[in-house]
């Protein structure tokens, strides 16, 4: 059997991402509020299920992916209170910038975006890797969704190894000392606990392979 590449991402795989994110961190709602108990004030769960719910009700019609992707980030930034929202909704503001218009993405501009989002996190919250955060998630997802694109273009492939790349940067989080956010007040308490924002993003990567996957069977 061959197997068909993936060279774009349509709008309407970009709709089953955002819906199904939706879904998945509803799902894991409690689980991220239980993750956030010892290391922060246990409302992570809470607030990214209100606002990706947020985000659905709000979330334009039509194929502008950049429309659809800046949508979800003033959904993010306006119904989300705390560090998560503003830092979750800069990541799909900067990274949406430039695909106003766009119906489709090519690897090149997918690894693009990643690159953005994560930028657009470490500026806004003033951090980098290794700081117990959901950076540890997202920037060696970006990269492995760079690297992989290189080798190919099969979009379906890169987005399996971010996904994979943000599983592995989310339990890396467990050993380290937190120096961003509320979990930084606890000093080396911090330490054996893994971080809620580096699991949300590890659930919204996943949620973004597991569509584009579905979309191509
Ligand atoms: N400066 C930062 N840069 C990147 N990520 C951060 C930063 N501060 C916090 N985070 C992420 O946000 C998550 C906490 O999100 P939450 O929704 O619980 O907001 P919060 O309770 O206001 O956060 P906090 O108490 O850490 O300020 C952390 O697990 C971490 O991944
Ligand atoms: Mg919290």
């Amino acid at each position: 059997m061959t197997e068909t590449l993936t060279t774009a991402v349509t709008a309407p795989m970009v709709r089953a991402w955002i819906e199904r994110s939706a879904k998945v961190l509803a799902d894991n709602r409690a689980y991220l509020t239980e993750l956030d108990a010892p290391i922060g004030d246990s409302d992570h769960g809470n607030n990214m299920d209100r606002g990706f719910k947020a985000a659905l009700e709000k979330l334009p019609e039509g194929d502008d992916i950049g429309a659809m992707l800046k949508s979800v980030a003033m959904s993010l930034i306006s119904k989300v209170g705390g560090a998560a929202g503003p830092l979750y909704g800069t990541m799909f503001l900067d990274g949406a910038k430039p695909l106003a218009g766009k119906t489709s993405l090519s690897a090149d501009e997918l690894a693009q975006f990643f690159d953005d989002a994560v930028a657009g996190v470490m500026k806004r919250g003033r951090s980098d890797v290794e700081m117990k955060t959901m950076l540890d998630a997202l920037a060696p997802a970006a990269r492995a969704f760079r690297e992989e694109a290189a080798k190919g273009s099969d979009i379906r492939a890169a987005l399996k190894a971010a996904a994979e790349a943000a599983r592995q940067g989310m339990e890396a989080t467990i050993p380290m000392q937190a120096q961003r956010g509320r979990a930084s007040y606890l000093g080396e308490r911090s330490i054996g606990h893994q971080d809620p924002g580096a699991t949300s993003s590890h659930l919204i990567l996943q949620a973004f392979s597991d569509v584009v996957e579905e979309a191509a069977q």
